[in-house]
């Protein structure tokens, strides 16, 4: 569905990615984990189109994907950034049309979004600004399903959350992936990524340095002892 080949990308000087290949099947979830400033994001930002790799391809099917953003995601790719980057002086409902101007007919859009998250329905006229930082995340989310993708991209989406929400954004993760859209996953929670993940890749300092199946990245000693607290007890 998505297949990276020896993707490189340098800030000036400092390689953030090197030579990265992997590919993301289709209907399925992968992780990405690594630690702080591994290039988790700055490879998200190629696939988006935000950054212009220096050398390899990236194919979305059959279509070479163009390093220009709004292509990307005409192509069905969308990321979900880190950080979120709601519009916060913009409505709840306001927000989701903006994820869907490169669609028609956006009102199946929004009903989906509610059925999904009956929270932002109940919320829709709220300035996006002032809700919850897990509310945030639902309705960044919500935003990036508005294009329809058949790729999402998603950057630490549980990043400062509560444990209990995190679980409810690694489910909604799921039922995401169960509608049939692939989902590349980047996450610094790696037990939680690698609990969901079909499929997962470590990266450090921009290279890949293991890749398995994330029931196989889960039992790795090496993966536990440097992202999983070194310890084979399972978290709640
Ligand atoms: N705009 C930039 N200019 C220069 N260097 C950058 C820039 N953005 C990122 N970097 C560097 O590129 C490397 C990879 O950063 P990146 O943000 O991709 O890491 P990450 O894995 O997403 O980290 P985190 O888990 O903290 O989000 C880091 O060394 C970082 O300092
Ligand atoms: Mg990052």
């Amino acid at each position: 569905m998505l297949k990276i080949e020896n993707l490189s990308f340098s800030y000036g000087k400092i390689q953030a990615i090197k030579n990265v290949s992997f590919e993301l099947k289709k209907g399925e979830i992968m992780a990405i984990v690594g630690a702080n400033g591994a290039g988790k994001s700055s490879l998200m930002k190629c696939i988006a189109g935000l950054l212009k790799p220096q050398n390899g391809t990236i194919y979305c099917g059959d279509t070479l994907l163009e390093p220009i953003p709004f292509k990307v995601v005409e192509n069905k790719v969308v990321l979900v950034p880190e950080g979120r980057w709601i519009f916060p002086n913009l409505t709840v409902e306001e927000n989701l049309m903006m994820g869907g101007y490169t669609v028609n007919d956006r009102s199946p859009g929004i009903q989906h979004a509610y059925r999904m998250f009956p929270r932002l329905e109940e919320r829709k006229q709220q300035r996006a600004g002032t809700m919850s930082g897990g509310e945030q995340q639902m309705l960044a989310i919500a935003r990036g399903l508005m294009a329809n993708p058949k790729v999402l991209l998603l950057d630490e989406p549980s990043l400062g959350l509560a444990p209990l929400i995190v679980n409810d954004i690694m489910s909604i993760i799921q039922e995401i992936n169960r509608e049939g859209i692939s989902v590349l996953l980047v996450e610094q929670n790696a037990r939680k990524a690698l609990g969901i993940a079909h499929h997962g890749c470590v990266l450090e300092q921009g290279v890949i340095v293991k890749t398995g199946t994330g029931a196989e990245l889960a039992q790795d000693e090496s993966i536990i002892a440097a992202y999983l607290g070194g310890t084979k007890k399972k978290e709640q």
